[in-house]
């Protein structure tokens, strides 16, 4: 069982209108996906559940947008002192219902109320514009206001971080929201809004609704008549359903899909330094991000020993439950996904991949993959052109930057890129040259909370985080005032 600091965290109802209600669609059960153990039950809602939480945000819009952009401020602000306080149980929560390491875990809740509090601060700063006018009789003005009740979908592989980055913004400029966080991890979801409850942020302001019948909350989500902007984190193939269900409304939409991201090694890079952040950004969450690296090109003259050297430092990654001390890699969400790590596996090894490390499932259990590492990797396989979603490093070699380039945009996404170089001109050449919303040089490291994060191509619509990730959530009024 769960022992946290604070066990009134667990919730397991939805929250709708300041008030824990229950579903009407039965339970669910959250599973650790490391040893399959139940973790909570929780209800589970359906379509009319839902559109009880977007009449409650509808509701509360009117005095929440309206109420200076100060005061809300003031709200979010508690919010997330109230967060940091708790994140050792947010953090516990966060491994046993996702199963990523503790520490991970921790760091995610950091990185999610690091939104909290950037977007109190960044709301105060929104500002509207006085045009220069064109007649004597008239003043021109652009006023920002909310654009009203947001509906969000996110995602099991950041079940914090990605909604703050979603409710944050929306908040703090006066929208008022409903989420639907993924069925398998709910529990950090709920655990927020105790948290919300708790900074006294008023009852309609922020609604999570749990439900595993994704299709029929969805629907409401993308077509409800009173919701007015959606939001959503998650793969390309479902975001292009949700994209097409919110034209009827028209609805702003902002996405978050998926990557393919190259890590690209030059042969003047600092192989350790490579090597090192490269293994951080491919196994970071199991690699279960859309970041993660997906497709390592080495240049040839280096291939061999920083292949070497990663092969090293992937055997020495500790693969255990995320609540062991130590623990780097936990175990993949669930069956499905493992599942997947043995096909890409079947398929690369039938086009003539080399292993060079791992490449089965780990003897911890059934969601848990070994890390591994593959050489000679094609254009033709599936792992060089899907998205991993798991802890398999795949590398291939090239000979010229022009070569390369071409190969790390020869994808239909567009979310993240790395490489390393010494060279300040290939520098400046490659980050200009790569089709990516996010380009990471010499470093495998990005993520915060005072950038833009967004993709290109078919990873996405919009940006989250920095000053753009609050933009999307208002509407631009041009006011002309006669008569003067
Ligand atoms: C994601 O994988 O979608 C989020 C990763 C991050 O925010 O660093």
């Amino acid at each position: 069982m769960l022992k946290l600091q604070d066990s009134t965290l667990v919730r397991t109802e939805n929250y709708v209108n300041g008030k824990w209600v229950s579903g009407s669609a039965g339970h669910i059960e959250v599973l650790n996906p490391a040893s399959g153990r139940l973790v909570a039950k929780t209800v589970d809602s359906n379509a009319a559940d839902t559109d009880a939480a977007v009449e409650a945000a509808a509701a509360a819009f009117k005095s929440w947008s309206t109420i200076p952009a100060k005061q809300r401020a003031a709200y979010l602000r508690k919010w997330f002192e109230l967060i940091l306080e708790n994140a050792d149980d947010l953090g516990m929560l966060m491994t046993a219902e996702q199963g990523k390491p503790l520490a991970e875990a921790i760091a995610e809740v950091n990185y999610g109320a690091g939104f909290i509090e950037f977007y109190a601060e960044e709301c105060k700063r929104v500002m509207g514009d006085i045009i220069p006018t064109v007649a004597n009789d008239r003043r021109l003005q652009v006023y920002k206001q909310a654009v009203g009740v947001v509906g969000c979908i996110t995602p099991w592989n950041f079940p914090n971080a990605m909604i703050t980055r979603k409710a944050a913004p929306a908040m703090a400029a006066g929208c008022t929201v409903v989420i639907k966080p993924d069925a398998g991890t709910p529990l950090s979801a709920l655990a927020l809004c105790e948290l919300a409850h708790r900074a006294g942020i008023p009852a309609g302001v922020l609604n999570v609704v749990v439900g595993s019948d994704s299709q029929a909350i969805g629907e409401v989500l993308t077509q409800h008549e009173k919701i007015a902007k959606f939001t959503f984190t998650g793969s390309t193939a479902v975001g292009k359903i949700l994209m097409a269900q919110c034209a009827s409304t028209v609805k702003k939409i902002s996405l978050e899909l998926g990557g393919n991201a190259p890590f690209i090694v030059f042969g003047d890079a600092d192989i350790d330094e490579a090597v090192a952040h490269c293994v951080a950004t491919k196994f970071r969450n199991c690699g279960q991000t859309c970041v993660c690296t997906n497709r390592i090109f080495v240049h040839e003259t280096i291939a061999k020993e920083f292949t070497e050297k990663l092969q090293t430092s992937i055997a020495a990654l500790k693969v255990a439950d995320g609540f062991e001390d130590g623990a780097e890699i936990g175990p993949l969400i669930n069956a499905k996904a493992t599942q997947k790590m043995d096909e890409l596996m079947a398929d690369a090894m039938a086009k003539g991949a080399q292993l060079l490390l791992g490449g089965a499932r780990h003897e911890l259990g059934e969601n848990f993959f070994q890390p591994t590492l593959l050489g000679n990797i094609n254009d033709s396989m599936r792992l060089a052109n899907e998205e991993i979603f798991g802890p398999i490093a795949a590398v291939q070699t090239f000979s010229s930057e022009e070569e390369v380039v071409t190969k790390a945009n020869a994808t239909q996404y567009g979310l993240a890129a790395y490489f390393f170089t010494r060279d300040v001109g290939r520098v400046m050449r490659v980050s200009e040259n790569l089709e990516y919303g996010i380009v990471c040089s010499n470093s495998g490291v990005f993520s915060t909370e005072v950038a833009p994060f967004g993709g290109w191509k078919q990873s996405g619509i919009g940006s989250e985080g920095g000053k753009e990730g609050i933009t999307d959530f208002y509407e631009t009024k041009f006011h002309s005032l006669g008569g003067i």
